[in-house]
């Protein structure tokens, strides 16, 4: 259905795809998979049109076409999803998915025609969504679904997902994958990004490994397994396993008892000691997010009661600020609205949080900024936590998601903490930077740091966490130990014992 014959593209310096072939066969899933940078969204754009080739072939159903704008794709029946939704908010799903057709289109004509429309197309396919819905009232993988909807309305015979499974929780995961299995099974073709190998294996029928810019494999999904997946993305062996020698804890760095936060929290109480690595499992939207937020400092204060001890000094009424002085690091779970400034270089979000303290901040009242202490600060950090490209003077919004992702925790991680609050650490991250932030958790850990984790991914809990604590409904239901406490039996803990469906 789809197929790219040495496609090269540069950009500047860099060049993001190297003579890149690659064939979809119609009716089938195809996983594309590689690290951080490897030019796989590059190839894809360049299918669909948003990009173009510097040199190459794109042929669709067996014809070279020239696809210079989404608009010749669509035509073509090839549609895209972004990982970042290109939704009006305000507006209902039929409004959404009829703006961007060009008016006096038979297709934009009725309002009531379109909903009708998307309302049999939601049914055919099992999505679920009703066109009449705003869009601002919509779970993320709604939304997502709502995408989907958008190239299904236009015809699209093939549709390109990149990332989509990044943002959702694993229920989520579940309803796309039974979505894309349909459509696969009415004659759609799928080509979708993923940097899990255990979806790939889950859902694809081929796989391609891109490195570097280039193809360097491509494999049946039934006669491939992950670690080859992973040999072949990285170019070397990966640990799938987190191996870490006995913690060896101190005493406690953080005391929380009875906290709560307004109809979030209700009455917690723990402890994290130095050199441990306490995890937190639960289902989503079960009080992790407000648990970790509570602790840096980022919610009302009104909200609040109960007491948070940092190494014997009470936080509870210090700023966000405040606490980050005192040795609390956070890494965020949304790293592009809390964790980083977009439009600032890589240097300036190298030093936030630090820029009130020296060596950063100069002279009398440490206004001044010290830029040559900035620039080594961010040096440091970007070779430390191998960020790439290596390039300080370039805006945080020209990052990969998996460099975004290091270069925050390498600002954490350098400051250096206390107590580090960590939400989801490895969101969107190659495996092999998997691997390495692993490495470095638990080698912050060994150095002394109280490590207080959170992740949707029950496997990196259990593998990183010396003690699991499992949160339900806002509360903390359960300690257990994570190195003889089944996966099945921490999800029985984290649904209450319900049927963990
Ligand atoms: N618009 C652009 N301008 C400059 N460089 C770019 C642009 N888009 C991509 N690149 C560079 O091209 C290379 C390939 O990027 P691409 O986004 O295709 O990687 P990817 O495999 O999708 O990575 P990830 O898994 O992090 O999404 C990277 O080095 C990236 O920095
Ligand atoms: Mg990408």
């Amino acid at each position: 259905m789809l197929e790219l014959r040495d496609i090269t593209k540069r950009f500047g310096d860099v060049l993001a795809n190297d003579r890149v072939s690659l064939a979809v066969t119609p009716g089938t899933i195809h996983a594309i998979v590689g690290e951080n940078g490897a030019g796989k969204s590059t190839a894809m754009r360049i299918a669909y049109g948003f990009y173009s080739a510097d040199s190459g072939d794109v042929i669709v159903d067996g014809q070279p076409r020239r696809i210079a704008s989404p608009h010749d794709a669509i035509a073509l029946g090839i549609g895209m999803v972004h990982q970042h939704f290109m939704l009006v908010e305000t507006m209902t799903v039929a409004e959404n998915i009829v703006l961007g057709i060009e008016p006096g289109s038979p297709l934009a004509l009725d309002l009531k025609g379109a909903e009708a429309r998307v309302r049999a197309l939601s049914e055919e396919f099992g999505l679920q969504i009703d066109p009449e819905a705003r869009i601002e009232t919509l779970s993320v993988g709604q939304q997502q679904r709502v995408e989907l909807l958008k190239a299904l309305y236009r015809e699209a015979r093939l549709l390109i997902l990149d990332e989509p499974t990044a943002v959702l929780s694993p229920q989520a995961v579940e309803d796309l994958f039974r979505i894309l299995r349909g459509m696969r099974a009415q004659g759609k073709t799928i080509v979708i990004i993923t940097h899990k190998l255990s979806e790939v294996l889950a859902i694809s029928d081929e796989v391609t490994v891109m490195r570097d810019g280039r193809v360097v494999g491509n494999r049946k999904t039934a006669e491939t397994n992950a670690a080859e997946l992973a040999r072949l993305m990285v170019g070397r062996e990966v640990l799938l396993r987190v191996e870490k020698p006995e913690a060896k804890p101190g005493g406690p760095v953080l005391r929380v008892r009875g906290l709560s936060l307004k109809d979030r929290l209700d009455g917690i109480s723990f402890e994290v000691r130095g050199g441990e690595i306490v995890g937190i499992a639960g289902v989503e939207g079960n009080g992790q997010t407000e648990l970790i937020e509570t602790l840096a400092g980022l919610v009302d204060r009104k909200d609040v009661t109960g007491a948070i001890e940092l190494g014997g000094e009470d936080v509870t009424a210090l700023s966000a600020r405040g606490r980050k002085e005192r040795g609390i690091a956070h890494v965020p779970e949304d790293r592009q609205r809390r964790g980083l400034l977009l439009d600032f270089d890589l240097a300036e979000n190298a030093i936030l949080g630090v820029d009130e303290r020296p060596p950063v901040a100069v002279g009398p009242g440490r206004v001044w900024l010290d830029r040559e202490a900035i620039r080594r600060r961010a040096a440091k950090i970007i070779q430390a936590f191998d960020v790439r490209p290596p390039d300080a003077t370039l805006p945080a919004r020209a990052l990969s998601g998996g460099n975004q992702q290091k270069l925050i925790l390498g600002r954490e991680i350098e400051l250096p903490p206390k107590l580090l609050l960590v939400a989801q650490p490895t969101r969107g991250v190659d495996i092999g930077g998997i691997e390495f932030i692993h490495r470095r958790l638990v080698d912050l850990r060994d150095s002394g740091c109280a490590i207080l984790l959170v992740s949707s991914e029950l496997e990196e809990v259990t593998a990183l966490s010396d003690r699991l604590l499992v949160m339900r409904q806002g509360r903390i239901v359960a300690e257990v130990d994570p190195a003889r406490t089944s996966p099945g039996d921490i999800g029985l803990l984290m649904t209450g014992g319900e049927a963990a469906a």
